[in-house]
């Protein structure tokens, strides 16, 4: 099935497929990395975990209406999925103020953001993949006008879909990442993946914290977290 390695990221290796030049391979590797790479370590299924949840998450995505580059989890650790040039924007959906933008703008933390907030980051880690606007979007992006349109109205229907599905497992979706990338048609479709290394997810009754900030923070076990996501997502059906 899979063949060459195309590319290696952080989390993630990508290899072709023998014989289907519009399909790609997805390898989720045990590292975890914050800070642009600077704080890195190596945990023991990790890979395992955000392979299955953002398969779950994905085939959620699928059943209400979100098209993605997903098309099925081929074993534990890796995943099918429709080839697709990335367009470097990190698409990030703000239900409540967490992160960044509590240095950036001076929001105390936790304050509710209605009508959510959609940023783009651009995704160049020499430059610590700063805030863009939108002129700076079209400038260095291969995204027209109305596809930036497009892709912020898609983000607000995956996060309308995702706070549902993670309510229903009493988590609150506070914020995320989402990627888009440019399929063998043209068309823009929801990429990468969508894990609790890319959500910030708090627990509804505890406010605990259950996503990667607590690699980021130093704040527990970051596998307990992860199993915990994976089995309240699992008892769904
Ligand atoms: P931020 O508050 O650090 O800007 O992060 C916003 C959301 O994006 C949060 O859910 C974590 C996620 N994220 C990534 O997936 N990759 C990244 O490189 C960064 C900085 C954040
Ligand atoms: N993924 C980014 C990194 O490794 C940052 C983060 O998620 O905090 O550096």
């Amino acid at each position: 099935m899979k063949d060459k390695l195309l590319y290696e990221g952080k989390a993630k290796q990508v290899f072709t497929v023998e014989g289907e030049e519009n399909l790609l391979v997805l390898s989720y590797k045990n590292d975890a990395t914050a800070f642009n790479g600077e704080k890195k370590e190596e945990f023991k299924g990790k890979g395992r975990y955000n392979n299955l949840i953002s398969a779950k998450v994905f085939e959620y995505l699928h059943q209400n209406g979100v098209k993605s580059h997903f098309k099925e989890a081929l074993n534990e650790t890796e995943q099918l999925v429709e080839k697709t040039t990335i367009i470097p924007l990190e698409v990030v959906v703000r239900n409540v103020a967490a992160g960044s933008i509590v240095r950036r703008i001076g929001v105390e933390e936790k304050t509710n953001f209605t009508p959510s907030l959609v940023e783009f980051f651009y995704k160049k880690d020499e430059l610590g993949d700063p805030l863009i606007n939108d002129a700076h979007a079209l400038l260095l992006t291969d995204a027209k006008e109305e596809e930036l349109v497009q892709i912020k109205e898609m983000a607000l229907k995956v996060n309308e879909v995702l706070q549902n599905l993670f309510k229903e497992v009493n988590l609150e979706l506070v914020d995320f990442k989402l990627e888009f990338g440019r399929n063998a048609s043209g068309d823009i479709v929801l990429s990468d993946e969508v894990s609790p290394d890319t959500c910030r997810l708090w627990d509804i009754e505890t406010g605990e914290k259950m996503d990667k900030d607590v690699f980021r923070e130093d704040l527990g076990d970051l596998m307990t977290v992860y199993e915990n996501i994976l089995t309240r997502l699992e008892a769904l059906k």
